[in-house]
């Protein structure tokens, strides 16, 4: 035992004066989570702003060829290193993506529907064993509160919420928005809270106004934006500023980017409202800038 014994001659330094540092979290409504968790969180939402730009590019599962991203494995990659986080399906990230990219991925698990038939009617397709394979840092299904299978999709949220504390996984709930509901602060102040309770640890939804400031703060977990509709670039810019000023923590976003006459530039310009709070105006500059750049660089 001559190693332990020279051990114990060493002079060890306990610093028994300094407090052990016991810090918080970042993220609202995570405090409590398990370290799993809480790392996972920290690789989508970055710890100095507390905001994620997501981009989403799992549209195809329910409309096949999405236009703007008819070839993933050419309009994705360029935008990856502007982005904090990925989010779609198994399919995609196995053909498309580069495994060196390292982004984080927020995993599609649900299925079930196409836009041939009713959207709402969807159950989980993939195992979180899947997920783990895959390394995901969150998995994700969507909700249609007041859609003919509000209760299934529910269902569907809380399972995959179940399956991914076993492991550790987080779980974004997306609420989706059915064909006749009002897209109103009402309605998804509803939604949002409803996930929210269930466990999910964070929320897709919508910008709407008035209210949206209302629909985050009755929501105890980060809520994010999807882009929604192609919007001229300047509207969507300034729907992600007013998001983020009203409480946001950040976007989620697909056709408002990959649809853009310059990807590349709109998802720098959306990462600065997002995490630089440039105002809309100042983000549109920025775009055009780089836009022009990158024209004189063909
Ligand atoms: C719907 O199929 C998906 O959840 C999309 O990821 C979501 O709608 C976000 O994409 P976009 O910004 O194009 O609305």
């Amino acid at each position: 035992m001559a190693e332990a014994d020279k051990q114990d001659t060493e002079k060890k330094d306990f610093q028994v004066n300094v407090p052990m540092q016991t810090p918080g979290f970042f993220l609202r409504g995570a405090a409590h989570l398990d370290w799993g968790m809480k790392n996972r969180l920290s690789r989508i939402f970055n710890p100095k702003t507390g905001r994620t730009v997501m981009l989403a590019f799992d549209h195809g599962y329910i409309m096949g060829p999405t236009s703007g991203i008819e070839r993933m494995d050419l309009a994705i990659p360029p935008l990856v290193p502007h982005v904090d986080c990925l989010m779609c399906t198994r399919g995609a990230i196995k053909t498309c993506i580069c495994p060196t990219s390292n982004k984080p991925l927020v995993l599609r698990c649900s299925t079930g529907a196409t836009i041939l038939k009713e959207l709402s009617n969807e159950i989980i397709g993939v195992t979180v064993e899947d997920a783990l394979r895959i390394n995901a840092a969150a998995v994700t299904t969507q909700v249609y509160i007041g859609g003919p299978y509000e209760k299934e999709t529910l269902a569907n949220l809380a399972a995959l919420i179940n399956e991914g504390n076993r492991y550790g996984i987080p779980t974004l709930a997306v609420t989706a928005v059915g064909r006749e509901m009002v897209r109103d602060s009402r309605y998804f102040g509803l939604a949002c809270r409803v996930v929210a309770e269930l466990g999910a640890h964070f929320v897709k939804t919508y910008y709407c106004e008035p209210g949206f400031d209302e629909v985050v703060a009755g929501c105890p977990v980060p809520v994010v934006i999807a882009g929604g509709k192609k919007l001229p670039e300047f509207d969507a810019l300034k729907m992600a500023y007013k998001a983020i000023s009203q409480g946001a923590a950040g976007v989620d976003m697909g056709r408002n980017i990959f649809l853009a006459d310059d990807p590349v530039a709109m998802t720098q310009a959306v990462a600065a409202v997002v995490h630089k709070n440039q105002k809309p105006e100042n983000a549109f500059e920025m775009y055009n800038s780089l836009k022009a750049d990158h024209a004189r660089s063909k």
